[in-house]
């Protein structure tokens, strides 16, 4: 007999429509969740802490930076500290979405976070930490995401799209100590 066009190759579930629509207070998680919830927020709430690290170390190093030479490295420093602004923002609002708390205690922070602050005043000191807090990060989501694997698609992008972002300041420091 041959294909309906009409007729789709796979079959939606239609139970688990109906249990997703009656769950209305858990938001976007619907209960074909895969991942682990729980752990996917600690994962995305000791990222957020690095993004905050990352952040503070770089607007310092951006008002400490001097010399006229010093102008686009100090530009350059302030973006990043926007992008990772960004980054922080993101993962806050997912953490939110996957019914969790983001954390944004000053007191664990430092504890929390995979890079480290700096307060080098010496203009290759502070690239070189961030190149180094950069690599950081970018090794952490790439752990993340394997982690995550294909159990929940929206995190594992979202973490990929940061991922990416870390990869160009890295190679943004890189070139500054070139
Ligand atoms: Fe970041
Ligand atoms: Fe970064």
């Amino acid at each position: 007999m041959p294909n309906n066009p009409s007729t789709p190759l796979i079959l939606i579930d239609k139970a688990a429509l109906r249990v997703a629509a009656s769950n209305i207070t858990d938001g976007a998680v619907t209960p074909g969740y895969q991942a682990d919830r729980k752990e996917v927020i600690k994962l995305l709430n000791n990222a957020l802490a690095t993004e905050l690290v990352c952040l503070l170390r770089y607007k310092r190093h951006y008002f400490i930076a001097n010399g006229l030479q010093n102008g686009p490295i100090k530009t350059e420093f302030l973006r990043h500290a926007q992008e990772e602004q960004v980054h922080a923002d993101l993962l806050a609002e997912r953490i939110v979405q996957l019914n969790g708390q983001p954390d944004f205690n000053p007191a664990t922070l430092i504890e929390r976070s995979h890079a480290e602050y700096n307060d080098d005043i010496q203009i290759k000191g502070m690239i070189t930490a961030n190149l180094i807090a950069e690599r950081i990060a970018i090794e952490a989501y790439r752990q993340m995401i394997h982690f995550i694997g294909d159990k929940d698609p929206t995190t594992s992008q979202m973490l990929t799209l940061i991922m990416a972002s870390e990869e160009q300041h890295a190679d943004d420091m890189r070139d500054l100590l070139a």
